[in-house]
């Protein structure tokens, strides 16, 4: 059975897990502490007592950022990351949130078809935002998406 709950400091060593095998820049350890307090809207999915995802989202003053959201490759394109995204978004609808914003590698298709279809505009483009993942192609450098899902 699938259940979508808070993510503590004890779902840690899990969640990093689950990070290091979908990035190629993973957070630390250290980034996961320092991204959660009582601004933070923070879920596990776990799938058979097994956690399998996570996402990591900010809220303050009626914007909301997601910072993180990662499905284990062994159970991606199952309909869990858009699952966590439901369950986030209907979260922050009853904390009365306006709009949903986040930042995705231009190379991330994926991710960019998964927001897209829950419903993300494009809004613009940060040029040479990240480190890129092939150091040979443009400067090391890569684009970021900054997309928008509005709430209100
Ligand atoms: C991006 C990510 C969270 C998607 O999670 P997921 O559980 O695999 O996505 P879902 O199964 O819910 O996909 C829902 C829909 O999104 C789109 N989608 C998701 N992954 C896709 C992919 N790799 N290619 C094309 N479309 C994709 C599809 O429309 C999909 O529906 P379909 O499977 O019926 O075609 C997951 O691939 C992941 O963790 N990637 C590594 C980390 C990452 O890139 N995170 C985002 C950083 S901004």
């Amino acid at each position: 059975m699938n259940q979508i709950s808070p993510l503590t400091a004890a779902d840690l060593a899990a969640a990093l897990q689950i990070e290091r095998a979908c990035h190629a820049f993973p957070w630390s350890e250290q980034t996961f502490a320092s991204n959660q307090s009582a601004h933070y809207l923070n879920v596990k999915l776990t799938v058979a007592e097994k956690m399998v995802g996570f996402a990591i989202t900010q809220l303050l003053l009626g914007e909301a950022t997601l910072f993180n959201l990662a499905i284990h490759p062994e159970y991606q394109r199952q309909g869990y990351g858009y699952l966590l995204l439901q369950h986030l978004t209907t979260q922050l609808k009853q904390r009365a949130a306006l709009t949903l914003w986040l930042e995705v590698r231009a190379s991330n298709s994926g991710a960019i078809a998964l927001y897209e279809r829950a419903g993300f505009n494009q809004v613009s483009r940060r040029t040479d935002y990240y480190p890129g993942i092939n150091s040979g192609i443009n400067n090391g450098r890569e684009d970021a998406i900054i997309m928008a899902l509005s709430l209100a």
